[in-house]
C-alpha cells in the first residue's frame, strides 16, 4: 500500500472487531517509531507510550474497575463487567500519555497534547499500512486520577488516548466519508459572521 493510499483507507475498528495475532515485536517497534517523527515543537518529547499486552490487559481492566467504584462506589454490574472487557479483545493496548512541561516560556500545554495526538495517528496509520487495525478512545478512564496514577502521571499530565490495536476480522467495510471541500474554503480576508454562514 502506497502512502496515500493508507491514509485515504483507514477506518477505525472497534476493538470487539480486533483480535489475535497482534503485530510481532519488530512489527511493533515499525509502528511505534512512527510515533516520535510527531511534530514536536521545542523538542519536548512529551510522549509516552506504555504498551499493554498479555496478562496486563487483565491488570489494566482491574485499575478501570476501581477507577469506577471511587466514580461512582455503587456502580451496576453491567457497567462493571462493561469496564472489566475493556481490555479483553484487542491483543494490544498502547497507552498514549503526554507527560507535559507546564512552565515552557514558548510551548504551551495544547501543544504538547496536540504533539502526542499526531503520534497516535502516526501509529494508527502506521498500523493500518501493516494490515492491523486501530482504535482511539478516551473515556472517563483517560481523565481519572486513579487511572492517571497507574502511568505515574500527575494532575495536569494526560492520557491523550489508549489506542486499541490487532488484527481486524474479516468482512469490515469502509465508511464513508464527508466531501473535504465542504470544510475548506479559499481564504482572501477577514471572514464576517454573515458570509461564514
Ligand atoms: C481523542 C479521541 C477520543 C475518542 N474517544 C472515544 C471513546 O472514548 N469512545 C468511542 O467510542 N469513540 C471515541 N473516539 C472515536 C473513535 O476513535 C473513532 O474516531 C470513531 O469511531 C470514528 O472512526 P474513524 O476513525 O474511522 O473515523 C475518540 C476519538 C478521538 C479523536
Amino acid at each position: 500500500m502506497d502512502t496515500m493510499e493508507t491514509l485515504m483507507s483507514r477506518n477505525s475498528i472497534p476493538p470487539k472487531l480486533l483480535s489475535e495475532p497482534a503485530p510481532s515485536e519488530d512489527t511493533l517497534q515499525e509502528i511505534l517509531d512512527t510515533a516520535v517523527r510527531a511534530p514536536d515543537h521545542g523538542a519536548i518529547q512529551p510522549w509516552r507510550f506504555h504498551i499493554v499486552r498479555g496478562g496486563a490487559r487483565a491488570q489494566l481492566a482491574e485499575i478501570f474497575v476501581e477507577a469506577l467504584l471511587k466514580r461512582v462506589p455503587d456502580a451496576p454490574e453491567a457497567a462493571i463487567t462493561k469496564e472489566r472487557n475493556r481490555t479483553r479483545f484487542a491483543p494490544v493496548v498502547i497507552v498514549a500519555c503526554a507527560k507535559v512541561t507546564t512552565d515552557h516560556p514558548t510551548v504551551p500545554i495544547i501543544e504538547q497534547i496536540v504533539s502526542t495526538g499526531a503520534a497516535i495517528q502516526n501509529i494508527m496509520n502506521a498500523a493500518h499500512a501493516k494490515g492491523f487495525g486501530s482504535f482511539l478512545s478516551t473515556g472517563k478512564n483517560a481523565s481519572d486520577p486513579h487511572v492517571k496514577q497507574a502511568f505515574n502521571l500527575t494532575e495536569e499530565d494526560e492520557i491523550v488516548g489508549f489506542v486499541y490495536l490487532g488484527t481486524p476480522k474479516p468482512g469490515l467495510s469502509a465508511k464513508p466519508r464527508p466531501d473535504v471541500k465542504e470544510f475548506c474554503s479559499e481564504w482572501t480576508g477577514p471572514i464576517s459572521a454573515a458570509a461564514a454562514e
